[in-house]
């Protein structure tokens, strides 16, 4: 066979490169997974605090974990006039203990003054404490667009809903509505790829 012009080099090259990749990975357990097709149908749940809503008390159970009252118990119609009344004694005041660090917002801004049991919209409207991150997305739009677009606030399970379902975290499971400045660590890992691993070295002093 007569030696090849060189500008058939590049050709040749990718022909031998092309035959190589028909074999597959050469680590078969490298190898990719079927596609998937079809509809979406996985579920995102939302993650709800089991904290949400309760007041810790004073009591511990068997295990160490402070023993938690509802609202109901004192505020609203079924109020517990006996609770409520030994609270009201309380000399030290209700709540007040309460460590507030959330700009200066008067408890009022968040909570509904003539409920207790509900939170409030800043158009006075009723909020129930289960949908408090509607309360967030208030004052905190940026951040709740990008929680929805999954840059904000991290999530498990499948990040395809062709391949199952996913949970996401609320905003309450990493920030204390009274007091949310997150400091001293990255509670999710950010995402890194080759390009950004030296970058974070370089400045993970700062983090
Ligand atoms: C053990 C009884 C008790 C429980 C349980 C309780 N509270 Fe209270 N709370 C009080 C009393 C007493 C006051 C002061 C009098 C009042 O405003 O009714 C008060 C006042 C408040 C205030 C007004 C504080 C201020 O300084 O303006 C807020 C807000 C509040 N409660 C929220 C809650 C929420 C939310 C829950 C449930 C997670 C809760 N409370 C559970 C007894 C209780
Ligand atoms: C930015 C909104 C916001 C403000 C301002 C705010 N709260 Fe809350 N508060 C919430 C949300 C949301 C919850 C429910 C989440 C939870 O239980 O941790 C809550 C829960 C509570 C609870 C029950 C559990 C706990 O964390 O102790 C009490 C009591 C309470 N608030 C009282 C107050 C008082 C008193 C003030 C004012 C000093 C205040 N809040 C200010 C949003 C707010
Ligand atoms: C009524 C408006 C309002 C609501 C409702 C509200 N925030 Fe805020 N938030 C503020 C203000 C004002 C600041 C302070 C901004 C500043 O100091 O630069 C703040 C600051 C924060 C910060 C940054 C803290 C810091 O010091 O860096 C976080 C995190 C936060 N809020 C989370 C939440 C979450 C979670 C909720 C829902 C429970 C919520 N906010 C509800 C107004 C609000
Ligand atoms: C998985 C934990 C996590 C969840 C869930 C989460 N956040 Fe954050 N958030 C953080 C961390 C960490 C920071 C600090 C980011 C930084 O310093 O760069 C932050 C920062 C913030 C700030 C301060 C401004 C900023 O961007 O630095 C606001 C406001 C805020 N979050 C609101 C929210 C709201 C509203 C939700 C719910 C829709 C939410 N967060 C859910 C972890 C979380």
């Amino acid at each position: 066979m007569p030696l090849l012009p060189p500008r058939d080099l590049p050709l040749l090259s990718l022909l031998a490169l092309l035959s190589a990749c028909t074999g597959g990975f050469s680590d078969p357990s490298r190898e990719l997974g079927e596609p998937v097709s079809g509809p979406a149908t996985g579920r995102v749940e939302i993650h709800r605090p089991p904290t949400m809503g309760v007041l810790d008390t004073p009591l511990e159970d068997v295990h160490g974990a402070p023993i938690g009252v509802a609202c109901d118990t004192c505020h609203g119609p079924d109020a517990d006039g006996e609770v409520l009344a030994r609270a009201q004694d309380n000399p030290e005041g209700m709540h007040q203990g309460l460590e507030h660090r959330h700009g200066d917002l008067a408890c009022d801004a968040c909570h509904d003054p003539d409920d207790r049991r509900f939170l409030r919209r800043a158009d006075g409207s009723r909020l129930e404490m289960p949908r408090a991150m509607e309360l967030c997305a208030q004052c905190h739009g940026p951040q709740h667009r990008d929680y929805q677009r999954g840059s904000h606030g991290g999530m498990t399970g499948a990040w395809d809903l062709r391949r199952g379902d996913r949970v996401r975290n609320h905003c309450l499971d990493c920030h204390d509505a009274h007091a949310p400045a997150w400091s001293q660590l990255d509670p999710v890992f950010p995402p890194m790829d080759r390009g950004t691993v030296q970058q974070r070295t370089a400045d993970s002093g700062s983090h």
